[in-house]
């Protein structure tokens, strides 16, 4: 099976377990390409959820083309779940995200949620967080002075930039990627995560810094993963 099948995989068994919880409820739902086949899955039961509230404009379109219904979270109290993929997990169940920009977003949803259901193929599955450089969101005229406190942590730090213009975001390639919410990106390399709890306050912590990347508080209550066997379950 290539990564595009245990995506797909792993998104069916998603639909499953969310099709568990009472109808009528509204559902999180994050973002990226496990997301995404979270999304298709869940398709031809549009209708079993009051609603849906969305992590990012990229996720809201898709949800809007299938014909969920999508909610501002100002109208919504509550969410028995949240269901997104994520960059890396340990085995306590805390992630790296924002490897798709859209975790600051991720990390709201996700707070108003009873449960984060996490999605992702075992490739994403970690001993120690930290091979994957750690997204932080920040306000731009910070960059220098949030690098400079960054680089205290003992990782290289660089400045996100845009992959492809995109007209509609307002970006051009080689400038620096632009988030949703008019932030930038700052990546973390080399870092090894021992105690994410901490570090996440930390960085919280920091002038400029919007959201970090690194889900310690907000990690997941469940993992969906999936690879050649098929879908395990872990209940943290
Ligand atoms: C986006 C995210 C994604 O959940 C994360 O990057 C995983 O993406 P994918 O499912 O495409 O591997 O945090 O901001």
């Amino acid at each position: 099976m290539n990564q595009d099948q245990l995506k797909q995989l792993v998104g069916e068994a998603a639909r499953d377990e969310v099709l568990k919880f009472p109808s009528g409820q509204v559902l999180g739902v994050g973002t990226g390409s496990t997301a995404n086949c979270f999304i298709d899955a869940l398709s031809p039961h549009k209708d079993y959820f009051a609603g849906t509230v969305s992590s990012s404009n990229a996720t809201t379109e898709r949800l809007l083309k299938h014909g969920f219904k999508v909610l501002n979270p100002n109208d919504v109290q509550g969410l028995p779940a949240y269901v997104d993929g994520a960059d890396e997990i340990d085995p306590a169940g805390h992630m790296i995200k924002g490897g798709g920009g859209a975790l600051t977003r991720e990390k709201i949803i996700a707070s108003m949620a009873n449960q984060f259901i996490c999605i992702c193929d075992a490739s994403k599955q970690v001993l120690v967080l930290g091979n994957f450089a750690l997204p932080v969101e920040i306000i731009p005229l910070a960059q220098g002075a949030v690098s400079r406190e960054l680089e205290k942590f003992g990782g290289k730090v660089s400045l996100r930039l845009a992959k492809n213009t995109r007209a509609d975001l307002n970006q051009t390639a080689s400038e620096p990627f632009v988030t949703d919410n008019g932030g930038w990106l700052l990546d973390v390399a080399g870092l090894k995560i021992t105690n994410p709890i901490q570090m996440e306050a930390q960085i919280n912590q920091i002038a400029g810094v919007i959201t970090v990347g690194l889900f310690a508080k907000e990690k997941a209550n469940i993992l969906l993963v999936s690879n050649a066997a098929g879908v395990e379950r872990i209940a943290f």
